[in-house]
């Protein structure tokens, strides 16, 4: 073969950025590569023909950011529905609204507190721990926000997201957890938010809508027989940005980095509208999963062209990830981030080859963080190296 410029390994929203960027600044020819039979990575999506629901099938994904470059950028390819992210949660056969907020506060305790009367409450009940060091993440909870709150929202939802009781989970894993004393339920603090209008599929194939940019898919990276390998292309001196995992790059020689996955489990109703919210998390042991999404109402605006009769939901039960399963939050003990750190070591000393993406970095990244670490790689490390190859 023909090896062109470049080659993105990964043709998720790192790798789909760099080659767009590497298209438009240096007019590079540029051949994507996944091992999945679709491009857009986690961010992909579909529609569903029986309700009419975009299924965002690697878990529910908001866009909301602050960043001014992220959100002129991803303006180019797509234009944004006025979605508002708000989250409910159901405890002890009651819904409550998300973040933990006055309103959440009133309804729990069955008052009409002013934002102080309220703040000295929980002040009060934080009180049971104050002071102590916390020794796991249950007391860290209580001291964080009181008992009452910590049980009923907390505990048992972060039980059930690491599948381990919160008295045996590092304190570490929690910093803080927001409680705001007002009534204002949006999610995301971020400046601009909402969700690509016709859907994520659409705005990703539009960012590598050029016939510069070639897509081979069902193609991994470390399978010999096809051109675009490790192997071949090292040989063959072509710049690489690998978005795949860091520790799957180097044989796993070092060990293998810790992720958590989710599994889905689709249920279908019979109705329009089974929540009447795109998201319901459960708070309570009994039941098994962590959250409901109920995609129709992500997308509220599109009602006429929604089925009235039937909705679809997916459940998501969380746990650790073996090698098989799709990795999908970094776990990042001391032990992770140690190893992370030699790994990346040696991806620093990989010749012609930049690693990019919450794979390739090991790191949680929503997707405007992406966006913009891929705009700087590009600017900082694929720029460079492909002026370097021109000029040769
Ligand atoms: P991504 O994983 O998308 O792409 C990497 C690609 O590399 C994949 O397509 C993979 O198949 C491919 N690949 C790997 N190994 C390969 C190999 N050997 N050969 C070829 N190809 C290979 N963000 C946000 O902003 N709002 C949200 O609401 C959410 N929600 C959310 C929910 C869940 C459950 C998760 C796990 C994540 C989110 N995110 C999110 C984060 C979002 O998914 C993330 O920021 C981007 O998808 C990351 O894009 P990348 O390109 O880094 O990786």
């Amino acid at each position: 073969v023909e090896y062109p410029d470049l080659v993105v390994v990964g043709a998720g929203l790192f790798g789909l950025t760099v080659a767009q960027q590497a298209v438009e600044h240096a007019g590079a020819r540029v051949h994507i590569i996944d091992v999945r039979d679709h491009i857009g990575g986690n961010a992909y999506s579909y529609f569903d023909e029986e309700t009419g629901a975009e299924i965002h099938k690697y878990g529910a994904h908001l866009f909301h950011t602050s960043n001014r470059r992220v959100w002129e950028y991803v303006n180019r390819f797509t234009e944004f529905t006025g979605y508002v992210h708000r989250v409910y949660a159901t405890h002890d056969g009651v819904v409550y609204s998300l973040p933990i907020n006055l309103g959440t506060i009133n309804q729990f305790f069955r008052a009409h507190y002013t934002p102080a009367e309220a703040q000295a409450l929980i002040e009060e009940q934080a009180g049971e721990l104050a002071g102590t060091d916390p020794a796991n993440l249950n007391d860290k909870g209580i001291q964080l926000i009181g008992r009452p709150l910590y049980e009923a929202f907390i505990k048992n939802y972060t039980g059930k997201q690491w599948q381990t009781d919160p008295a045996e989970l590092p304190a570490s894993i929690i910093k803080r957890l927001p409680v705001r004393f007002n009534y204002d339920n949006r999610y995301f603090k971020d400046t601009w938010e909402g969700l690509p209008k016709d859907g994520y599929t659409k705005w990703m194939e539009r960012m590598i809508d050029d016939p510069r940019i070639t897509v081979s898919l069902k193609t991994d990276f470390f399978d010999e027989s096809q051109p675009y390998n490790k192997k071949a292309l090292r040989e063959a001196g072509v710049p690489v940005v690998y978005t795949g995992p860091v520790d799957r790059y180097f044989d796993y020689e070092l060990g293998d980095l810790k992720w958590r996955t989710v599994d889905f489990k689709e249920v279908r109703y019979d109705e329009g509208d089974h929540f009447g919210c795109p998201v319901m998390n459960f708070s309570d042991a009994d039941v098994p999963y962590t959250r409901a999404i109920e995609f129709k109402n992500f997308n509220p605006e599109r009602r006429e062209q929604q089925n009235p009769d039937k909705t679809v939901v997916w459940e998501e039960y969380s746990r650790f990830a073996d090698r098989g399963d799709e990795p999908y939050y970094p776990i990042n003990t001391e032990a992770d981030k140690a190893l992370y750190a030699q790994y990346e070591a040696k991806a620093a000393a990989e010749p012609k080859t930049v690693f990019g993406g919450r794979l390739g970095t090991y790191k949680y990244y929503d997707m405007h963080n992406v966006i913009d670490t891929a705009l700087t790689a590009y600017e900082q490390q694929v720029a460079p190296l492909l002026a370097a190859e021109a000029a040769k």
